[in-house]
């Protein structure tokens, strides 16, 4: 589905067109919302870093202005590599993805991290200056746990180390000599932590505020739904390492209804892809509002987030798409429901019905 060139994002480009005007966070938030559904705290956490890094002074009044990575944190198929990948596209910055679980699996950990390094110079088209103030993306960081009995030199905990060196902000020294100075590159990192959640409970602090305003409720139950550093110590994470990513983003579970948008409103939608895929063969295709539900209702089931959709969803399309090219008559199909079969309408006119 995805091409590799829009994993790797573009440095600005053919895209940068998306992010017209000013890149304030509002911007950055508006341009994430046609493509990401929800996640509202998490973009905007992420819109401010973002703008932050893109406009930072050197030094502004010999005050040095410390660079704030960030963690994405939250279940499976909520968005999150969408959302950075999203990003990526819109950027007039050098951007990078890398995946932690190919990191932990790799001999040659350092090659490979120099590696991202190089591709960041490659997205920078060689300009050093600009690379160093680039986004390293890396995905699936809760794979390099710390398991405890496993010897550290083979396990996450290695990777992790050997990540502290380009996030810590020392000189890294590529091939042929040049060095890059990774102190202003932004680190955004994800990963679905699964089993953090039970881990935060447990430790939660913030019970003894009385209240029955539902204004400070909603204060009390952010500062208890936010995720202190040691508990991602309890996960796994090395303190040197979970002490650099002092920004923590959570995204939400995804509801019944964030599902149903998710099909239908993106500019990417599954709806949008099918409804163009059938247009290029002269078809309508029409899908009634409880398909939507009840497509929703089954993935939220299966609990691996939106990623369900797309498996359901072609499931029911299947057979459309297979008769469609046999029955040039046919000007639209609509589907009321996933347990009916879809009706083929050949004369425009009785199409209402
Ligand atoms: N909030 C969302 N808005 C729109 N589409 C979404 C959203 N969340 C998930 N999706 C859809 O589900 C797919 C999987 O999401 P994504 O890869 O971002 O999950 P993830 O949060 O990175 O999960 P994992 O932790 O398993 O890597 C996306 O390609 C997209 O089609
Ligand atoms: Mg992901």
């Amino acid at each position: 589905m995805d091409t590799d060139s829009a994993k790797e994002g573009r440095a600005g480009g053919a895209n940068a067109g998306a992010l017209t005007g000013a890149l304030t966070p509002s911007a950055i938030v508006r341009y994430l919302d046609q493509h990401v559904v929800g996640q509202d705290a998490a973009k905007k956490t992420l819109a401010v870093a973002v703008y932050s890094h893109c406009r930072k002074p050197a030094t502004a009044d010999g005050v040095e202005i410390a660079k704030s990575n960030i963690l994405l944190i939250g279940p499976t198929g909520t968005g999150k590599t969408l959302l950075c990948e999203t990003l990526s596209r819109a950027l007039d910055v050098p951007f990078v993805t890398a995946d932690a679980t190919s990191l932990a699996q790799s001999k040659y950990v350092n090659e490979e991290i120099e590696a991202i390094l190089l591709r960041l110079l490659d997205k920078a088209g060689g300009d050093i200056a600009r690379a160093q103030k680039g986004i390293v993306f890396i995905d699936e960081i809760d794979k390099l746990k710390a398991v405890e009995g496993q010897p550290r030199a083979t396990s996450g905990e290695s990777v992790q180390h050997a990540l502290l060196k380009i996030m810590e902000g020392a000189p890294v020294k590529l091939g042929g000599g040049r060095y890059i100075d990774t102190s202003d590159i932004l680190f955004i990192c994800g990963g679905a932590f699964v089993g953090l959640e039970k881990i935060t409970a447990s430790s939660h602090t913030f019970g003894f505020i009385s209240t029955g305003q539902s204004e400070n409720q909603k204060i009390l139950d952010r500062l208890n739904a936010r995720i202190k550093p040691t508990d991602l110590f309890e996960f796994g994470l090395i303190p040197e390492f979970a002490g650099r990513l002092p920004i923590v983003a959570s995204f939400e579970k995804l509801t019944r209804e964030m599902l149903v948008r998710i099909m239908v409103v993106p500019k990417n939608s599954i709806y949008r892809q099918f409804r163009e895929r059938l247009k290029s063969e002269g078809v309508e295709l029409r899908i009634e509002p409880p398909v939507f539900e009840q497509i929703a209702e089954l993935a939220f089931e299966y609990k691996v987030g939106a990623r369900s959709l797309r498996g359901i969803f072609e499931e029911m399309i299947t057979p459309v798409l297979y008769a469609v090219p046999d029955r040039p008559e046919v000007r639209r199909v609509v589907i009321r429901s996933l347990f009916e079969e879809a009706v083929f309408v050949v004369d425009a006119d009785q199409a209402g019905a």
